[in-house]
């Protein structure tokens, strides 16, 4: 068991500590930051994980994990240097934000894992890729690894690859969420109930995902087995290829990773 403090109680704060909890990890090994009250007490009613003052989880962190905005890190680690104990393992789950600006603004040789999660935390089912700092031992990335492991798959990449990371699975989901979206809406122009349209969607997506995971299937091939010759299937399929569908998908995630790199520039100085 690892003591764990989280800095910054928002969205990913929250899913990363719900997703501990559920995974098994004992509340009292868990405590969080947060600089707006009504969000804490929020977290700790709904959770009964500790908040703290930065200096208190400080001093009982073996993983201290970064969770605030891009820009709200540069001041924040204006506070940590002082009061960051050596020992500590620092974790950033900041988009665009590399190692380096972490290692140059802490004490020196304090050890640094970019982590690119995402918001499936909050189900046990998220992506989370790794890159170490140069202070990273194998034993504590392998730590890292085991605390990402308990809320979904993790993986290593070279820190170079860890925009384009963000950009696939870090807002991946919310790619997923848009198209379900506009799917109900096409069932529901076509007549359908809210509910019905969102149950046969939401269900044919947990099906079709459970396919790639579990027949490790090229995607290609388990779409040209349900495509029949003239068939309904094929008529969509043509559609969405006229209407440029896979472009528009590369272009946006090539300008989620411009994003990243743009976060990396502005906040890392
Ligand atoms: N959202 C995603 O899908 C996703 C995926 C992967 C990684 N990330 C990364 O995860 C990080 C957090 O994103 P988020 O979506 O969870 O943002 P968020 O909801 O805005 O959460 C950040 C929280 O930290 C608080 N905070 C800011 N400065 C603080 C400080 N000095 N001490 C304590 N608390 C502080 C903020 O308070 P205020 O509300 O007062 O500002 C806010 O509640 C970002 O760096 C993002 O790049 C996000």
């Amino acid at each position: 068991m690892t003591n764990i403090a989280v800095l910054g109680g928002g969205k990913m704060g929250e899913a990363l500590l719900s997703g501990l909890l559920k995974a098994g990890q004992p509340a009292e090994a868990l405590c969080f930051t947060e600089r707006y009250p009504r969000r804490a007490s929020e977290i700790t009613d709904r959770f009964g994980i500790r908040h703290l003052e930065l200096a208190g989880a400080t001093s009982v962190a073996e993983l201290l994990v970064i969770a605030v905005k891009p820009q709200d890190v540069e001041p924040l680690l204006g506070e940590l240097a002082g009061s960051l104990r050596p020992e500590t393992l620092v974790v950033s789950m900041c988009a665009g934000l590399p190692t380096a600006l972490f290692e140059r603004r802490l004490p020196v040789g304090t050890s640094v894992v970019r982590a690119m999660p995402n918001t499936s935390m909050l189900v046990g089912e998220a992506m989370t890729a790794l890159s170490p700092g140069q202070h990273v031992t194998d034993a504590q990335l392998d730590q890292v690894d085991r605390v990402f492991g308990t809320v979904g798959r993790v993986v290593r990449v070279p820190e170079a690859q860890q925009d384009a990371v963000t950009a696939l699975s870090g807002s991946g989901p919310a790619y997923f969420f848009y198209l379900v979206e506009a799917m109900i809406e096409a069932g529901v122009a076509l007549g359908m109930p809210r509910a019905l349209a969102s149950e046969l969607i939401v269900q044919s997506a947990l099906g079709a995902a459970r396919m790639l995971r579990e027949t490790g299937e090229h995607p290609v091939v388990l779409r040209e087995a349900v495509t029949s010759p003239g068939g309904t299937t094929a008529m969509a399929l043509r559609e969405l290829e006229r209407l440029g569908t896979r472009a528009a998908l590369a272009s946006a995630i090539e300008a989620a990773r411009d994003r990243s790199l743009d976060l990396g520039t502005s906040y890392a100085r």
